[in-house]
C-alpha cells in the first residue's frame, strides 16, 4: 500500500475467501503486527492464538448465533485473548492489537473481518467467550476479546467514500463548537 491514508480508505470487512492459503511468512508478519500494538503501561496482557486447521476454523465459526460463519471459509482466525488482572484496560489493549492485524493484513492484499467474541452468544444461548474457551483450552483466567479471521479476498470492496464522511462528528474546541 502506497500510504497509510490510501491504507485506511481500502480496508473493509471481507467476509468471503477464496481457497488459497497463507503462507508461513505472511503469518508471522501478521503476528509481528499484533505483538508491537502498544498497550497501556507495556502491560503486552494479551495472548493471540493462530487457528489454521480447517476443521478448528469450523468449529471456532459457530461460536456465535450470527455473524460469525465466514471463519469457517478464512485461511486463519487469530483469536485475541488477556489477562484483566494484568491489564485494567484490557479490551482497549486486545482491540487495539485486533485492529493492528486487520491493518497489517490489508497492507498485504488480505481481507480481514472482526468477530466480536465478548459479550455476545452462540446459538444455544452460550456466551461465546465459554463456547471459544472450551474449544480452544484456554486458561480461565484469560477473556476472549475477538477473533479476525483473515484470507485472500473473495471479493472485490469499494474503498471507503470521503464524501460520506460523518463531519458534523467533528466537534472544534467544545462539543458543537463552530
Ligand atoms: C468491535 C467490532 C465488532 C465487530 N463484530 C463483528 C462481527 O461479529 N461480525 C462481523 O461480521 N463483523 C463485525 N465487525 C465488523 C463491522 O461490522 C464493520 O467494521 C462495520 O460494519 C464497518 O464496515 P467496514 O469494516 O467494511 O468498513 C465488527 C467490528 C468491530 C469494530
Amino acid at each position: 500500500m502506497e500510504s497509510f491514508s490510501e491504507l485506511i480508505k481500502a480496508r473493509r470487512s471481507m467476509r468471503k475467501f477464496t481457497e488459497e492459503e497463507l503462507t508461513q511468512e505472511q503469518v508471522v508478519t501478521l503476528m509481528k503486527a499484533a505483538l508491537m500494538a502498544p498497550t497501556s503501561k507495556r502491560s503486552n496482557a494479551w495472548q493471540f492464538i493462530v487457528v489454521d486447521e480447517k476443521d478448528k476454523l469450523k468449529e471456532l465459526s459457530y461460536c456465535k448465533e450470527q455473524a460469525s460463519q465466514f471463519i469457517a471459509d478464512a485461511a486463519l482466525a487469530v483469536v485475541v485473548v488477556a489477562d484483566p488482572l494484568a491489564s485494567d484496560v484490557w479490551i482497549e489493549d486486545a482491540s487495539i492489537a485486533s485492529i493492528y492485524l486487520q491493518l497489517q493484513a490489508e497492507d498485504m492484499g488480505l481481507g480481514s473481518c472482526w468477530v466480536q467474541v465478548r459479550e455476545r452468544f452462540t446459538a444455544s444461548g452460550m456466551p461465546s467467550g465459554e463456547y471459544v474457551h472450551e474449544m480452544l483450552d484456554i486458561p480461565l483466567q484469560l477473556q476472549v476479546l475477538s477473533v479476525i479471521a483473515i484470507g485472500h479476498k473473495g471479493m472485490e470492496r469499494k474503498p471507503f467514500n470521503e464524501d460520506n464522511l460523518q463531519w458534523e462528528k467533528i466537534h472544534i474546541n467544545k462539543y458543537g463548537g463552530k
